[in-house]
């Protein structure tokens, strides 16, 4: 099974919802059966380690994004990953817009399939220290839901 997160730059949210579930994954003892990844639909930050901010935010809440890279998804991800999870509207209607006729991939928004009340999770990117402890509210809750699914799943 595996899983793709896809924001915009690939610095800020996707990479924290890639920590945040591989945490859950492991703390569930399901490392090793689900990878996880992140991509960003813009190229502007490939190669570049996650923003500060959402890093320190992270590490607040126990999580380590240091080692992560930003990379773009591609065409190819769509053959290779069984769920591809945007963060907004936006980075869906990119996604939905490249993916290829044929490919396995299911899409959808993060939040939609997991939280009833919202269904982006704010770019932070403009925002203050608030709008990132927003984005790993959001994704904290998310990712519980989406382990029990996963579970389920495998
Ligand atoms: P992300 O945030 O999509 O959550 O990684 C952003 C990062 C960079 C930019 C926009 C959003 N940018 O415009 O460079």
């Amino acid at each position: 099974m595996e899983v793709l997160f896809v924001c915009l730059g690939n610095i800020c949210r996707s990479p924290t919802a890639e920590g945040v579930l591989r945490h859950k994954l492991r703390e569930a003892g399901l490392q090793g059966r689900v990878e996880v990844a992140s991509a960003g639909t813009g190229e502007w930050h490939v190669g570049k380690p996650p923003d500060t901010r959402s890093q320190q935010a992270a590490s607040r809440r126990g999580y380590d994004l240091s080692a992560q890279r930003a990379q773009q998804v591609s065409r190819a991800d769509f053959a290779r990953y069984d769920l591809i999870l945007a963060m907004d509207q936006s980075n869906l209607r990119n996604l939905k817009a490249m993916q290829p006729a044929q490919g396995k991939a299911e899409l959808d928004l993060l939040l939609r399939r997991y939280d009833s009340s919202v269904d982006e999770v704010p770019d932070p990117y403009y925002d203050g220290e608030q709008g990132f402890e927003r984005v790993l509210d959001l994704i904290e809750a998310a990712c519980d839901e989406l382990v029990i699914e996963l579970k389920g799943r495998l």
